[in-house]
């Protein structure tokens, strides 16, 4: 009798697999990302929307459409005519930051310019890997190290002083794409290690990143007030300026954020997966264009 379930079971396991190998109860079925279209490769269709600031004024219609307004992937807050919010504010202090401690040790500029003081346009390139470092290192991680290595301090990774001081560095390259290279090295590797994550099932509800971030799941649907839109060029205008709690929240933040929405253990951060997240995430935003300081 036994022996005969099992074959039963074992029978009925051959024919269903294929489809259980799809829908695999510890990963959300993949998407064909090709990390060399960048931004261009959204797979949501919005990214017409979005483009650029022409797109933007073309679709009006689509932002002032509650159900819709997810389409505009966020993008529209970033052509507003009042451009001034408190996330210049944060910028400045960033400044006032970088230059007061480069006056009182010399060498903090820079250590945070890689070898140059000029630190314009330094910001579209992160992450990246670093050789001396010999790991691969996020404009934050960048920050920290410096404070430790120049100042003897420690601008921790998702404190205020680090965050101002990322985004003054990331409104250096405010306008410049974005464009890191994943296709060999170590960065390859945390890209797909990153990958890998945005896919994997964690926490108590059993949700991936995928599924709130991707089509056919939960995107594009209200959630407790909230309509989670497309991965692709949502690094860009990180740091964003969070106008509902009134503070500037770092990439690592807004993971640890989404990680609480799915009742799952969130990082630090500055841990090694959410480096590998933001590896991943910010190839999705290659070719697109900074916006810093930006308001969300
Ligand atoms: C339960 C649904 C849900 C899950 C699962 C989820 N998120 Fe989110 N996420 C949201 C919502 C809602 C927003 C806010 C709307 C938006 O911008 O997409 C958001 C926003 C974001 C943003 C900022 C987007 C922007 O344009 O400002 C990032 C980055 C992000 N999520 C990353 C992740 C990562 C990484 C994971 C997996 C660790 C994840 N999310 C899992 C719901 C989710």
């Amino acid at each position: 009798m036994k022996a005969r379930l099992f074959i039963a079971v074992t029978a009925l396991h051959a024919i269903v697999l294929p489809a259980v190998a799809e829908t695999n109860f510890n990963t959300h079925p993949r998407f064909e990302i090709n990390p060399e279209l960048g931004v261009a490769g959204d797979f949501s269709g919005t990214y017409k929307h979005w483009r650029d600031p022409s797109a933007v004024e073309q679709f009006a219609s689509v932002q002032t459409d509650s159900s819709n307004e997810w389409m505009m992937n966020g993008k529209n807050m970033d052509i507003v005519e009042d451009d001034f919010h408190p996330g210049h504010l944060a910028v400045d202090e960033g400044e006032k930051l970088v230059n007061l401690w480069e006056h009182r040790e010399p060498g903090f500029k820079a250590c945070l310019g890689s070898g140059s003081t000029d630190l314009e346009g330094i910001a579209a390139r992160y992450p990246l890997y670093d050789e001396k470092l010999g790991r691969v290192m996020t404009l934050a991680a960048r920050v920290e190290h410096c404070s430790k290595k120049v100042l003897w301090k420690n601008f921790k990774q998702g404190s205020p002083m680090n965050a101002n001081i990322t985004l003054y560095l990331k409104s250096l390259s405010n306008g410049q794409p974005i464009q890191i290279a994943v296709d060999s090295g170590p960065m390859k590797e945390a890209y797909l290690r990153g990958e890998t994550l945005f896919y994997k099932r964690v926490g108590q509800l059993n949700f991936a990143c995928a599924s709130c971030h991707t089509p056919g799941s939960i995107m594009g649907n209200r959630l407790r007030g909230e309509v989670p839109s497309t991965p692709f060029g949502d690094v860009s205008h990180y740091p964003t300026y969070r106008s509902p709690v009134g503070e500037v929240e770092v990439l690592h933040k807004r993971f640890m954020r989404c990680l609480k929405q799915m009742r799952a253990k969130p990082l630090k951060p500055g841990d090694p997966a959410y480096v590998d997240l933001e590896v991943f995430y910010t190839s999705m935003s290659n070719g697109y264009p900074i916006t810093a300081p930006s308001i969300r």
